[in-house]
């Protein structure tokens, strides 16, 4: 059977950095994103890297029991085998608890935590055991530490890196690779653009480029690392930050994000 590797949040920023790397290493690829259009035009426009290897596009919304059900039902009956995973789809939610809907909260929780945790458990369920199997996951820098105003994503992002490194312990004689990528900015969209221009040089030293975050991430699960940071200036901010209480860290984050909120007009 041939192999494959799975994108979630194929369309994004940081996503088409991975179609972009893995195409170019021959990988066949399975991109996953929750818009058919946007996967038509990202296939339209890779048609020239597409050409060497087989590309499959699926409409999956992470936050949706029966995409991610279907989606298994879809590999199956093509008889694909997935041998690596990139969690990269994630919802950046931004503000003081108060002025998000249940809605809001709970795609969140849903995209970052619950579905990206039940696609990896369902895609484990039917690997190849004989196989190695790679997960790579998204997570942040702002899992590091608590971030008032920012508290719900920062939370979630702490929770997949405490599950993906437990599993990579769990699974460590089994022929599964847990990575989870840790990056600081990146210019993905128009309020990933602000927030980091707001935070001033901070947030310029932090920002890398979509494709070397990928990079960094791809290296570090060939490595079998369990976390890395993405960015000497990121890693020093975590290195630095560890040994402090959470509560002295909340304390600073919570008032750099409230700075940069207020230039923000938030
Ligand atoms: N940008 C940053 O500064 C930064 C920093 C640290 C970590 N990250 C993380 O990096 C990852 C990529 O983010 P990005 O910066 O590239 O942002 P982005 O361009 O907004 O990409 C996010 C991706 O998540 C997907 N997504 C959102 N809701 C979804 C759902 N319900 N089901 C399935 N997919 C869904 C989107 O898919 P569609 O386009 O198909 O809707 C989109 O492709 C995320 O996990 C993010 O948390 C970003």
């Amino acid at each position: 059977m041939e192999k494959y590797t799975v994108i979630t949040g194929a369309c994004g920023g940081l996503g088409r950095a991975f179609v972009e790397i893995l195409a170019n290493n021959k990988e066949n690829l399975i991109l996953t994103g929750t818009s058919a259009e946007k996967l038509k035009k990202l296939e339209e426009e890779f048609s020239e890297i597409f050409k060497e290897i087989k590309v499959f596009t699926f409409v999956l919304d992470l936050a949706k029991k029966e995409d991610r059900e279907n989606f298994i039902k879809f590999i199956q009956e093509n008889h694909l085998e997935v041998n690596k995973l990139i969690n990269n789809a994630g919802v950046i939610i931004e503000g003081d608890l108060e002025r998000f809907s249940d809605e809001e909260i709970s795609n969140a929780v849903e995209v970052n935590c619950v579905g990206t945790l039940d696609l990896t458990k369902k895609l484990l369920r039917i690997r190849n055991k004989e196989n190695l199997f790679e997960v790579l996951t998204v997570a942040s820098v702002a899992s590091s530490y608590p971030i008032p105003h920012m508290a719900v994503y920062a939370a979630t992002k702490a929770f997949l890196v405490s599950m993906m490194t437990s599993l990579a312990v769990e699974y460590k004689k089994q022929n599964v690779v847990f990575t989870t990528l840790c990056p600081g900015g990146m210019a993905t969209t128009q309020a990933m653009k602000d927030s980091i221009k707001s935070m001033g040089l901070g947030g310029k030293l932090s920002t890398l480029s979509t494709k070397r975050v990928a990079k960094i991430g791809l290296k570090a699960l060939k490595h079998k690392k369990k976390v890395v940071i993405a960015g000497g200036f990121n890693k020093i901010l975590v290195a630095f930050s560890k040994p402090t209480s959470k509560s002295f860290q909340a304390k600073c984050t919570g008032k750099i994000w409230k700075k940069s909120q207020m230039k923000r007009n938030f």
